[in-house]
């Protein structure tokens, strides 16, 4: 059952600092995580979006805490899990994150400049190291090739409960649509694939897949 469960979801980007005036981003828009979050309030779940930097409404009686980078949305994500039933995540977190951050803005000087970066961390992972019996964790996948092996990979080395795939290969799906096409892989091996559906409709699909494991 949706109602009355306390679901986490991360959507968007995250911006990270190069200088006061640039960061390093991606094209995530968010929309997949805010149609996951209106469609599970509207069926009666207490939910909590953490978004990197989006221009989106708020659905109505959705707690949303705003974030920029991967450390800010680490930080808030693993205090909030906790509580929570279940976690959701969409968000195209950055895998790097500059080293140093200029506290001028850096001025064009020569003909190459390098920007040296490090790993962030591993929020989905962490969630999974954390988890206990009861919650649920979800995440997601944007792959551009050997899309079903990364996506498993990802299912084990996260120790998450199911893996929604997206496939760039695929037209429709992924960032900057409107609509999505998507395979749901869980732990025991299986996969469903679905159709191009808008991404609301995605969102009740992927809804309800969550409310069989919770
Ligand atoms: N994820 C996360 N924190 C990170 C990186 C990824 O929580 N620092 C989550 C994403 O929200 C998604 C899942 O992990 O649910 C897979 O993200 P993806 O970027 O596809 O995987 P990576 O492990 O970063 O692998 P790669 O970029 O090499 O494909």
């Amino acid at each position: 059952m949706i109602k009355g469960k306390r679901i986490l979801i991360t959507a968007g980007p995250t911006y990270e600092r190069i200088d006061p005036v640039r960061f390093i981003g991606n094209f995530s828009s968010g929309k997949m995580g805010f149609a996951l979050a209106e469609e599970l309030e509207g069926q009666g779940a207490e939910v909590i979006l953490v978004a990197g930097p989006v221009q989106l409404k708020t659905p109505e009686g959705v707690m949303r805490i705003n974030v920029m980078s991967a450390k800010e949305m680490f930080e808030v994500a693993v205090d909030k899990f906790m509580t929570c039933d279940a976690a959701i995540m969409c968000a195209a977190v950055a895998d790097y994150t500059p080293v140093e951050v200029e506290n001028k803005k850096m001025k064009r000087a020569g003909d190459e400049v390098v920007i040296r970066l490090k790993p962030t961390k591993d929020i989905a992972a962490e969630l999974g190291k954390q988890k206990n019996s009861n919650q649920v964790l979800v995440g997601f996948a944007l792959e551009t090739n050997d899309e079903t092996f990364n996506a498993k990979r990802k299912l084990d080395k996260k120790n998450l409960d199911f893996i929604v795939l997206n496939s760039l290969q695929d037209k429709g799906a992924g960032f900057a649509h409107d609509t999505n096409k998507i395979t749901i892989f869980d732990s025991d091996g299986s996969g469903l694939k679905y159709d191009l559906k808008s991404k609301q409709e995605v969102a009740k699909d992927i809804v309800a897949h969550l409310n069989s494991k919770l």
